[in-house]
């Protein structure tokens, strides 16, 4: 084994997943997936197909959405899919009154969809709808969707899996001050809310993810060069964390940062 390879494998442990444990936990079962169209999103999408969830898949692309749920029919399960822009209040609104009733009863709600912004604060004196956007999707289409499902995932005893980022734990890196403010409101909504759900038989996750190769980390060139999980093993975190009573996945590297 080089170097690279040590390092690797001791930053980012390999993840694999148990089918049966996948069966069990997820087959048949409702399950919503925002950000489904790429990355992360795309292969959670593709693992729980392969387990015959039934599932609501959301993104702004329209023709991923439809290739999923087409390999989704071709094996036997049922899959549905809303191309949504998130960050779209009177849209989200729409799908936040319509989407209760036709999944009265939802097992998961896993929060993925997200968008990162590299900029520092100076290059941003006339951009204050970086902020807006980034808190839109990564935080306020969290906590809408949430509250909207919430009777559905009571009904269900179901989860709410929030994707976030283990920089979030980290001291604050210059040049991420829109991505990271909207990563941890989300973050502090969902461990608020792990306290009082718990009584509502919902539990809320959340997951620290570490640096993972998709097209959303890979536009940043130092990051493309770097180890890093792949977006498949990703959604073996978010899986394995789904199926686990822990309430919070973070590297081994990241405990005692930050919460
Ligand atoms: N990659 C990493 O290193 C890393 C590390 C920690 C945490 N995360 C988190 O992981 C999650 C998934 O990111 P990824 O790395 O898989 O990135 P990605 O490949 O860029 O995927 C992002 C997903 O979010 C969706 N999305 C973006 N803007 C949207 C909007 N306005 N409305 C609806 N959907 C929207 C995208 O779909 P459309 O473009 O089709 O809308 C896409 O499906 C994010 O929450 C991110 O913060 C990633």
């Amino acid at each position: 084994m080089n170097l690279n390879n040590c390092w690797r494998y001791l930053v980012y442990p390999p993840v694999d997943i148990d089918d049966d444990a996948l069966l069990t936990h997820f087959a048949g079962k409702w399950v919503v997936v925002t950000g489904a169209s790429s990355g992360i999103g795309e292969k959670l999408a593709l693992r729980l197909i392969g387990v015959k969830a039934k599932l609501y898949l959301m993104a702004r692309n329209e023709q991923k959405l439809k290739t999923l749920c087409d390999i989704a029919k071709a094996r036997g399960t049922e899959a549905h899919y809303i191309a949504i822009d998130l960050r779209d209040r009177a849209q989200l609104d729409e799908l936040c009154r319509d989407l209760p009733h036709r999944l009265p009863c939802l097992s998961y709600l896993f929060c993925n969809a997200g968008k990162s912004i590299h900029r520092t604060i100076s290059d941003s004196i006339d951009r204050l709808h970086d902020f807006d956007r980034t808190m839109d999707l990564n935080y306020r289409s969290l906590v809408a969707l949430s509250l909207a499902l919430m009777p559905s995932l009571r009904n269900a005893g179901g989860r709410i899996v929030y994707t976030s980022s283990v920089s979030t734990l980290h001291p604050s890196f210059p040049g991420w001050s829109a991505y990271h403010a909207s990563k941890c409101a989300a973050n502090v909504w969902c461990t608020t809310a792990q306290r009082e759900y718990k009584t509502l038989k919902v539990k809320v996750q959340i997951a620290y993810m570490p640096l993972v190769h998709t097209p959303m980390a890979d536009a940043t060139p130092r990051y493309k060069r770097m180890p890093a999980y792949s977006a498949d093993e990703a959604a073996c975190i978010l899986l394995r964390l789904a199926m686990s009573k822990k309430l919070i996945y973070r590297p081994w590297w990241a405990w005692g940062m930050g919460i």
